[in-house]
């Protein structure tokens, strides 16, 4: 990565999908939902794709086939990947955090880092949703796997800092980035 206008760092690898990757309570769903709008393209979520599979949940799927269990299902879900083109895709936050995973991840497209301040992150993650990976951790416990999370995130071709951002204004600082435009409509064409 390199720095790019504004404080972003850029790589020259832009291509397809857009990826999103960062911790838990950095926006992924939130800021992807938007992007995917603004790009006139469909959102994934690895979550929702692991969901539908197991057939429950992903706090029941901790709870009662464990997290070794959802890992694999997370392996799973990374190889479907390799059909999708042209949309946005919002990764759990460990979903990265893997040998191997960043390279795989920049091979389907564009990897965006929704990075952040721990302390902003962990109280963003605490008031959302029922997260199973907070669970039984104490900040510090959290803290300890944001910070060993850090280089799997920092492999991203593009970091957007969404400490101080709306889910909007990171969206609209992707966009800018990257330099996409929404999808075009073709003169006389109805959609
Ligand atoms: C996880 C984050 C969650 C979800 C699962 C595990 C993690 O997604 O994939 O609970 O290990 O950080 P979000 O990052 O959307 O909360």
């Amino acid at each position: 990565m390199s720095l790019g206008p504004g404080g972003v760092t850029i790589s020259p690898a832009m291509s397809a999908n857009v990826i999103l990757v960062g911790f838990m309570g950095a926006g992924k769903s939130s800021v992807g939902r938007i992007l995917a709008r603004r790009l006139g393209r469909c959102l994934v979520e690895t979550d929702d794709m692991i969901a539908a599979k197991e057939g429950i949940s992903i706090p029941e799927i901790f709870a009662r086939r464990g997290e070794a269990h959802f890992r694999a299902a997370e392996e799973e879900v990374l190889a479907l990947l390799a059909l999708k083109n042209d949309e946005v895709i919002a990764t759990g936050g460990g979903l990265p955090c893997r040998d191997g995973r960043p390279a795989a991840l920049r091979r389907l497209g564009t990897v965006v880092w929704l990075s952040g301040d721990f302390d902003v992150l962990y109280a963003r993650a605490l008031k959302a949703g029922e997260r199973p990976m907070l669970a039984g951790r104490t900040r510090e416990d959290v803290r300890a796997l944001y910070q060993s999370r850090v280089p799997f995130y920092a492999q991203a071709d593009l970091a957007v800092d969404t400490t101080t951002l709306t889910p909007e204004q990171a969206a609209a600082e992707i966009q800018r980035a990257m330099g996409v435009r929404g999808r075009q409509t073709a003169p006389g064409a109805t959609r």
